[in-house]
């Protein structure tokens, strides 16, 4: 995979598939040169055996391939950045994935397009709720489709006239601040 919007989207799309209804997804850095990103979610979660199993490509729950790349392939990534991957899940709560990076580690991902996957998610999960922080470079940048179904009232969230609007605040918002 060629950047982190794009192990972003697949992250997410697990939450989904769990039926979760909020996603939290934070990318910061600190002043030690770690960057953290973290995607939380209030889905099914998992148990303590599954949620050892799911750094191996052999685990998945599902039944169209039996490989499950998503998570394999973000350890994969966190490692060749001098990072870890860590993941908590408690059956029924949620789940949250936490991966690291050397920020200037020169194998560290490019961030990509974030804001256009957001827009994928929000388009293709209307009723779901997305949060995301962006506490990258000493900016700090929250956007959380609470607050556009709230600001937008009675216009459906995932309708071409809010995603433009969306596409178009994110982009403004992350990134230049990369
Ligand atoms: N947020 C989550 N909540 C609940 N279960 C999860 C979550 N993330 C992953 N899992 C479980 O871990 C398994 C492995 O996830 P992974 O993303 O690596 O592969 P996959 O989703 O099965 O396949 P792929 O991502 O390649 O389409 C999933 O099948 C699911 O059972
Ligand atoms: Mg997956």
């Amino acid at each position: 995979m060629e950047d982190l919007s794009l192990h972003i989207l697949d992250i997410a799309e697990n939450s989904i598939n769990a039926r979760a209804k909020n996603i939290e997804i934070t990318l910061s850095d600190n002043e030690e040169g770690i960057m953290t990103l973290v995607i939380s979610d209030d889905g099914a979660g998992m148990n303590r055996e599954s949620a050892s199993k799911v750094t191996d490509p052999f685990f998945t729950t599902r039944t169209t391939r039996r490989v499950g790349m998503g998570i394999p392939f973000l350890k994969e990534a966190a490692h060749a950045a001098e990072g870890e991957l860590l993941i908590e899940s408690v059956p029924s709560v949620g789940s949250k994935i936490t991966a690291t990076f050397k920020k200037a580690h020169i194998d560290r991902k490019p961030f990509g397009n974030i804001s256009e996957t957001i827009v994928i998610l929000i388009a293709g999960n209307p009723t779901v709720d997305f949060k995301y922080n962006h506490f990258i470079n000493g900016s700090k940048f929250t956007f959380d489709t609470k607050e556009i179904r709230e600001a937008f009232q009675d216009v459906p969230i995932n309708s071409t006239q809010v995603l433009s609007f969306i596409r178009q605040y994110l982009t403004e918002n992350i990134n230049r601040k990369i």
